[in-house]
């Protein structure tokens, strides 16, 4: 069977050709009940069908194959600060690839199940106390990553890949989650929604659509709150802004608050049938206060991850969203 019978398939030689790319791109889900009515016409890019399950794979794969072939890692470790994703994704591939255990350092508020899935996957977890960095925790894992690949004692041990900066990761939305959201409209998007993170998702894509289809609308959502729980995404008022991220390239900023975010992190689940995580909804909320605006179009929300890791975050909303 050669290679693209193999991929219409869904049969690949080995996870590294699982892999998001444009041969193989992650679904595309038209949401047709959650926002009825609705002036735009939605669309959910299920990043979660990745190998490591989040939309951080992409980034950490083409980091790790930019470090390897600019021949940077000489036998040492990776670090990484991370909220969980980009750990995730990095002890997988480092696995896959044969690389040596990652040493993950994160907040001590990511969920229990991220840090025991991180454990389960071989890395080295350095949990640093959130009062490390009190306005934002996790830039104490920053400093904490960049303590160990920096000071002249671990240096010859570590290598960090460093998401906040490292040109792979936009690069890896460019080349492939872009292009992919092109295909699979057929060019028809108008709107782009997308959480801030490390805003490799958000100028990745914003960079590709400004040249190819520059009337797109790329919209960045930032949690409302300074201390929050939509893990992975960041509050540019109280966080530091990540070096790859353009604030120019993005034509607007829509807060969403905890409570908006899972409540339609649940109305994805019991409307559409979507284990949407807490940033897919927040994505989801932006794009209905676009909708609410009269916005005409057609758009694509980034679901960054699903629900599994954060069932016990989804707790205390449970009972607040109605069923209808
Ligand atoms: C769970 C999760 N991780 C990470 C990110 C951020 O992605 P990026 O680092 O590309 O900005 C998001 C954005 O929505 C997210 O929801």
């Amino acid at each position: 069977m050669d290679k693209n019978t193999r991929m219409h398939l869904r049969v690949y030689k080995d996870l590294m050709e699982l892999a998001a790319s444009r041969e193989n791109p992650t679904p595309m889900v038209g949401l047709s009940r959650v926002m009825p009515d609705s002036s735009l016409t939605l669309w959910a890019k299920l990043e979660w069908y990745s190998p490591s399950g989040s939309v951080k794979d992409r980034a950490a794969l083409a980091m790790i194959r930019g470090a390897i072939k600019r021949g940077e890692l000489n036998g040492r470790a990776l670090v990484e600060p991370t909220s969980g994703n980009t750990g995730i994704a990095l002890q997988l591939y480092a696995n896959a690839l044969g690389l040596l255990p990652v040493t993950v350092t994160i907040p001590e508020m990511v969920p229990e199940e991220e840090v025991l899935l991180l454990r389960l996957l071989g890395a080295e977890v350095v949990e640093v106390p959130d009062g490390a960095c009190p306005r934002m925790p996790t830039d104490g894992a920053i400093a904490a990553a960049k303590a160990l690949a920096d000071s002249p004692a671990t240096t010859d041990q570590y290598h960090m890949l460093y998401q906040y900066g490292n040109p792979d990761n936009p690069q890896a939305h460019y080349e492939n989650t872009g292009p992919e959201i092109a295909a699979q409209t057929e060019g028809r998007v108008t709107h782009l929604i997308a959480g801030l993170g490390t805003g490799g998702t958000l100028m990745g894509l914003a960079r590709y659509f400004k040249e190819r289809h520059p009337a797109v609308k790329v919209i960045s959502v930032e949690p409302a709150e300074a201390e929050h729980s939509l893990f992975g995404l960041r509050n540019l008022e109280v966080a530091m802004k990540p070096e790859i991220y353009d604030p120019s390239l993005v034509h607007e900023v829509i807060k969403v608050s905890d409570r908006d975010a899972y409540r339609m992190a649940i109305r994805l689940m019991r409307k559409e049938g979507l284990l949407a995580g807490p940033s897919a909804g927040a994505n989801t909320y932006a794009a209905m206060q676009l909708a609410q605006r009269g916005e005409v179009g057609t758009a694509v929300i980034i679901f960054p991850d699903d629900a599994l890791k954060y069932v016990h975050h989804f707790k205390q909303y449970m009972d607040q969203e109605v069923r209808s």
